[in-house]
């Protein structure tokens, strides 16, 4: 007799012993198995709890960069004993606090993104003056994490025009969305831009990802998204509280071939791009409504 006719002679005979065995085998598997599940279910929701968490629900640590060194031996990146010194702002009575943001709402109500330059010269002052406005700006922790490029070189202008061209011709055609390229149709921007040569300044606003200490830590720049967006939004005010104009851009895919160009260091970001100047005398703007107040207020 061989191997596969005793086994068929087994089973014939023991059928009753066989698949007793096996529903006995199958059901002990499935209760082991299925223990083992909810034993590593409750072990990671035990971990998971373990993580304390903070009044604001996020988890307790947000930049855990500092895993490993010394609490106690942990150095702020300002002197500790900053001293704290009186501040008092000329205080105004609220007819004038009213008429000023009337006058100011104005102001910036005409504020337009312009895409025809004259090519006129801004002096240095202006353009410094400008920059230290936007660098009175608020930044997390006090981090300041911006570096403001003024480009007026037309030979710098040039070569960057020629970069922004290149990539905006591959974003165009093969990288943006359709979608995309189709809402732009409004505002008839294309890969070509003349105004990268004609406006008498560009401003290339970089952000600082991190930076190093006077002690040679790295100095962690919180919020530097944010804080750089801000700093631009006060930027743009000056710009039009001074009289001038400005385009908003950001460069798509250029930042690290005008990161290199403009010789800045591996942990600046190219943010925004900003030809700024005077409107060419032809200048004109797509008509664009606002939202109205009740859109954008929602009072509690
Ligand atoms: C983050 C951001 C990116 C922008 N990028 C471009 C751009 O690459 N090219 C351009 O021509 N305009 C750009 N704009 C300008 C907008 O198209 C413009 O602000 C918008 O149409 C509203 O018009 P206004 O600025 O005249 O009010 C950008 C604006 C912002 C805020």
């Amino acid at each position: 007799m061989n191997v596969i006719s005793l086994t068929v002679w087994t089973l014939e005979n023991n059928c009753f012993i066989v698949y007793t065995t096996l529903i006995v085998c199958f059901t002990a598997f499935t209760i082991f198995h299925q223990k083992r599940l909810e034993d590593r279910y409750s072990r990671s929701v035990e971990r998971k709890e373990k993580i304390p968490r903070n009044f604001s629900g996020g988890r307790e640590r947000d930049f855990p960069d500092d895993e490993g060194d010394d609490p106690d031996q942990l150095i702020p990146a300002l002197p500790e004993d900053t001293p704290h010194i009186p501040y008092q702002p000329p205080r105004r009575c609220d007819e004038e606090v009213l008429k000023r943001s009337q006058e100011f709402y104005e102001l910036m109500a005409q504020r337009r993104t312009v895409r025809a330059f004259s090519p006129e010269p801004i002096p240095d002052e202006v353009l410094e003056n400008i920059i230290k406005t936007a660098g009175t700006s608020p930044s997390g922790a006090h981090t300041e994490p911006w570096t403001f490029v003024v480009v007026q070189d037309p030979e710098m202008k040039e070569a960057i025009r020629t970069i922004v061209e290149e990539e905006e011709d591959l974003n165009y055609s093969k990288r943006m969305s359709r979608q995309w390229v189709t809402d732009l149709k409004p505002f008839a921007t294309k890969p070509v831009k003349p105004y990268l040569s004609d406006a008498p300044a560009l401003l290339l606003v970089f952000r600082q990802t991190y930076s190093w200490r006077p002690d040679g830590k790295k100095k962690m720049h919180y919020y530097s998204e944010i804080s750089v967006a801000i700093a631009a939004g006060i930027l743009l005010a000056a710009i039009q509280y001074c009289g001038l104009v400005a385009l908003t851009s950001t460069p798509l895919n250029c930042n690290a071939r005008l990161r290199d160009l403009l010789s800045r260091p591996s942990n600046e970001r190219l943010e925004l791009l900003l030809p700024m100047g005077r409107p060419h005398e032809g200048a004109t703007v797509p008509d664009l409504a606002r939202k109205p107040l009740n859109e954008i207020l929602v009072k509690i």
